[in-house]
């Protein structure tokens, strides 16, 4: 077993380099298996959801060949399946990505239903109408999703909410769909109009992404290319409230500011000076912290990945803030245990109100997802005494070198295995 210790009340302080987003990376690699090419694909970040990524392309007779540490070169001409194993899907949600991809090249695909956080119910209804809407029959037996389509013509599919999986999955699928595919409520996430920039860069035409209406012209076949991965806006925030909670003083390099717009807007109600240059974000603390309310939402509001760890810094704001979570059902989880720690935080429904300024104090917890986990992380760097963090493996799904960077920013953090 493996647990984090935290001696906490160390002001964070210096720079830090953010990785590849992980959202990006893990749409990008099996959409690279949909391309008759070989792709090589950099910037890519060293968690377990892009490792468990290329060994389940591998098990499906893709070559991936590292060519550094952070750039893949993957080569599906190979390919000998169109089934994943259950052992890839249980932990990441991203595994339905391969239903797009799959359904796309080979028109068909099984696919055990995804794992990955526990946030609720997290269906794929509208992956599998917009795959219908193409001409596809898609039946579930026993736990897996079978996908077949003698052929995929484009359509006009609605989506009921901007689901950043069902825009990306239909968007691969209709790649190769006959004629034209519009996605109409589209999502506009940053990763989403990564996953259609490295389509288009292999040989897709997709139009209007970043935009609530995709337009996609079919294609026969994918060729190969290269592409860069964005870096991941959920990491950037991630140490801009890190810094903010120990009332630190941090530059966060390597990112695209505009993506975090929701994010530092709230920083900046709150108190905090946050400056900004083309590719870094500086945030300085605030000792009295000012309470501010936040609404989840997607993409350009403020999003749901930030919102454990946003809670644990309004937690330490003077005054009541609340805090709505839009798109998750269950994403509350982490706040019994970040009581533990003396946050003032109670929920009910969808809404968790917490009064503030409470002082934290180093306690025993357990993180109940990837980014619970960061959060309680977050909370113990600025809490008095010894925190210490079981359940953290959920962090090495999404978070590279998380305690290492942490540690050249000043924290007393360490992880132990017994
Ligand atoms: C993706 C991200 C996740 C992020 C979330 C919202 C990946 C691998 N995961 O998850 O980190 O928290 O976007 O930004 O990129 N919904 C349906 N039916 C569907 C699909 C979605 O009802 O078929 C609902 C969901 O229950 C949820 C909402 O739509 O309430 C948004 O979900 P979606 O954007 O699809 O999230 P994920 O793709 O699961």
């Amino acid at each position: 077993m493996e647990y984090i210790v935290i001696k906490g009340q160390k002001a964070l302080s210096g720079r830090v380099n953010i990785s590849g987003a992980k959202n990006a990376a893990v749409a990008i690699l099996p959409a690279a298996i949909a391309s008759e090419g070989i792709c090589i694909i950099d910037n890519l970040p060293q968690i377990e959801d892009v490792t468990n990524m290329i060994a389940a392309m591998e098990s499906m007779g893709a070559t991936c060949k590292f060519i550094d540490a952070q750039t893949l070169e993957v080569d599906a001409r190979g390919m000998t399946g169109f089934a994943l194993d259950e052992k890839f899907a249980k932990n990441m949600r991203a595994s339905y990505y391969f239903m797009g991809a799959l359904l796309g090249r080979y028109k068909k695909a099984e696919i055990p239903l995804p794992g990955g956080c526990d946030l609720g119910s997290r269906p794929i209804d509208y992956h599998l109408k917009g795959f219908r809407a193409l001409g596809a029959e898609c039946e579930q037996e026993h736990g897996i999703v079978k996908i077949y389509a003698e052929k995929l013509t484009g359509a006009n599919i609605y989506l009921d909410c901007p689901s950043v999986g069902a825009t990306i999955n239909i968007m691969m699928a209709a790649v190769f769909a006959e004629g034209t595919t519009l996605i109409e409520n589209a999502a506009k996430e940053p990763h989403v109009v990564d996953a259609a920039s490295f389509l288009n860069k292999i040989g897709a035409k997709i139009y209007g992404a970043g935009t609530a209406t995709l337009r996609i012209r079919g294609v026969p076949a994918l060729g190969g290319g290269d592409y860069t991965v964005l870096p991941d806006p959920i990491e950037a925030g991630t140490y801009m409230l890190a810094a903010a909670v120990t009332d630190g003083d941090v530059t966060v390099n390597n990112i695209i500011p505009k993506h975090m717009e929701s994010l530092t807007s709230k920083l900046k109600e709150m108190g905090c000076t946050v400056t900004e240059g083309d590719d870094w974000i500086h945030v300085r603390g605030c000792e009295n912290l000012r309470a501010c309310d936040i609404k989840t939402a997607f993409y350009p509001g403020f999003p749901t990945d930030l919102q454990p760890q946003m809670a644990a810094l309004l937690c330490k704001a003077y005054g009541t803030s609340t805090i709505t979570e839009n798109v998750f059902e269950q994403r509350f989880r982490y706040v019994s245990e970040m009581k533990r720690l003396g946050a003032n935080i109670k929920v009910e429904g969808r809404m968790a109100v917490t009064k503030g300024s409470c002082i934290y104090t180093g306690a025993v917890v357990t993180a109940t997802d990837l980014r619970a986990a960061a959060a309680l992380v977050i909370a113990g760097l600025c809490a008095k005494g010894e925190t210490k963090l079981r359940g953290v493996g959920h962090l090495d799904r999404g978070y590279e070198r998380f305690e290492e960077k942490l540690r050249a920013l000043g924290a007393d953090i360490k992880r132990i295995k017994i």
